[in-house]
C-alpha cells in the first residue's frame, strides 16, 4: 500500500528527483517548498513525465501550523525532510541563518507531525558530518565531527532525531547521510539548476561544456590522492533517491531510529571526472590548478554496506552514467 509522503524542499535538484521515484514506486507525494533555491517548474515536469499529480504548498517548514495543515489535509503518512540550506561556504559566511534555518525547519516538521500523529521521518543528512574522516571508505561507525556550520547542523539534527525516536516509539526516524550527488533524471528534463556560481564540481564542469564558463578552477593537485586532486564518491542521483525510497519502505520493520550512507563506494578524482564528462559529451573541458579552497578534504567515499544489506539498496549506475545524464540534461 503506498504512502503518502511529504516531500519539503521537495521542488529542490534531489527533492523533485525524490518525488519521480517516490511516484514510480506507487507512493503519493506532496511538497512544501519555500523556493528560496528552486523553481516551482521542476514539479510539473515531474508530473508530466509519471502522469501523476502533486501536491504542491508554496511557505516555509519553519511554520508549525503550516506543516501540520499541510499534514491533516492530505492525509500524510510520512514525511522526507530535505529543506534547507546547503551551501557549505555560504555556511560559514552565515552561521546565524544556517543554525536558524535548518535546526528552526527540521524542528518544526517534527513537532507538526507530532501534532498530527505522523511518526516516519527520513532526513536528507551528509557525509559532511565526518569531516575530514580518519577511514576511507567511511562506514556509518566512523568518528562524526563536521568541520562547518552547514555540517554542523547536519550533525545537530542527527542527535535531536536520535534523542527524539529514543523518547518514544512510536517514531520511525532515519538518516541518509549523502556523498556526492551527481547527473540527472534520463528524460533529462530534470537538472541541477544552481542560482548563481555553481558550488559544486559536476554545475561546475557542466557550465565549462555549455560555454558559461572558459575553465574548471580545480583546487589543489598536491592532495594525498593518486593524482593529486580531490576524491569524491559521486553517485547518480536517481540512485540516491532510489535509496529514499528504499529507507522509507524499510520503516515499517525498524525500531527507532538509523542511520546509512548512500554513496557507490568507490572515489572518482576531480580529474577523472573532468575526463569521464570529456568522454560522455566528446569535448574537451579546460581547467587550472589553483589553490586548495578552504575546508576541503583529500577523499570523502562511502561504506554503504550497511545500505545495501539492511535496506536491501545498491547503485546500479555508474559515474559515466551519470556525466551522459548531466550533460543531456542540459540539452533541453
Ligand atoms: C568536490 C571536489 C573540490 C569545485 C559538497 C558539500 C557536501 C555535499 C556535496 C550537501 C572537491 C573539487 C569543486 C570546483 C574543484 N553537499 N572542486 N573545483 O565539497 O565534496 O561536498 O557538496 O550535502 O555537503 O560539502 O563537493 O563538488 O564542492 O567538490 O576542484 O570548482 O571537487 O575541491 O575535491 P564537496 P564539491
Amino acid at each position: 500500500m503506498g504512502e503518502t509522503v511529504l516531500v519539503t524542499g521537495g521542488a529542490g535538484y534531489i527533492g523533485s528527483h525524490t518525488a519521480l521515484a517516490l511516484i514510480k514506486a506507487g507512493h503519493q507525494v506532496v511538497v512544501l517548498d519555500n523556493y528560496v533555491n528552486s523553481k516551482p517548474g521542476a514539479l510539473d515536469v515531474v508530473s508530466d513525465i509519471t502522469g501523476e499529480s502533486i501536491v504542491v504548498v508554496e511557505g516555509d517548514a519553519t511554520d508549525v501550523d503550516l506543516v501540520e495543515k499541510v499534514l491533516r489535509d492530505n492525509n500524510v503518512t510520512a514525511v522526507i525532510h530535505m529543506a534547507a540550506l546547503k551551501a557549505v561556504g555560504e555556511s560559514v559566511d552565515m552561521p546565524l541563518e544556517y543554525y536558524r534555518n535548518n535546526l528552526e525547519s527540521c524542528m518544526a516538521t517534527l513537532e507538526a507531525m507530532r501534532n498530527a500523529e505522523v511518526w516516519k521521518f527520513v532526513f536528507s543528512s551528509s557525509a559532511t558530518v565526518y569531516g575530514d574522516p580518519d577511514v576511507c571508505p567511511i562506514p556509518e561507525t566512523a568518528s562524526i565531527g563536521a568541520t562547518n556550520p552547514y555540517g554542523m547542523t547536519k550533525e545537530m539534527i542527527e542527535v535531536i532525531i536520535r534523542d527524539l525516536a529514543a523518547s518514544d516509539d512510536r517514531w520511525k526516524i532515519t538518516s541518509l547521510r549523502y556523498f556526492n550527488p551527481v547527473g540527472a533524471h534520463e528524460s533529462g528534463r530534470i537538472s541541477e539548476a544552481p542560482v548563481g556560481r555553481p558550488n559544486n564540481l559536476m554545475p561546475m564542469i557542466m557550465e565549462v561544456a555549455t560555454g558559461k564558463r572558459d575553465k574548471v578552477m580545480v583546487f589543489g593537485d598536491d592532495w594525498p590522492t593518486p593524482d593529486g586532486t580531490g576524491v569524491r564518491d559521486y553517485i547518480h542521483i536517481m540512485d540516491l533517491v532510489e535509496g529514499h525510497v528504499s529507507a522509507l519502505e524499510y520503516l515499517d520493520d525498524q525500531d527507532g531510529y538509523d542511520v546509512y550512507n548512500l554513496g557507490q563506494g568507490r572515489g572518482t578524482s576531480v580529474l577523472e571526472l573532468i575526463a569521464a564528462v570529456e568522454e560522455a559529451t566528446g569535448l574537451t573541458i579546460p581547467y587550472e590548478v589553483t589553490d586548495r579552497r578552504a575546508g576541503d578534504i583529500a577523499e570523502c567515499t562511502a561504506d554503504p554496506t550497511k545500505a545495501n544489506e539492511v535496506l536491501g539498496w545498491k547503485t546500479t549506475r555508474t559515474t559515466a552514467d551519470a556525466c551522459r545524464d548531466a550533460w543531456n540534461s542540459q540539452q533541453l
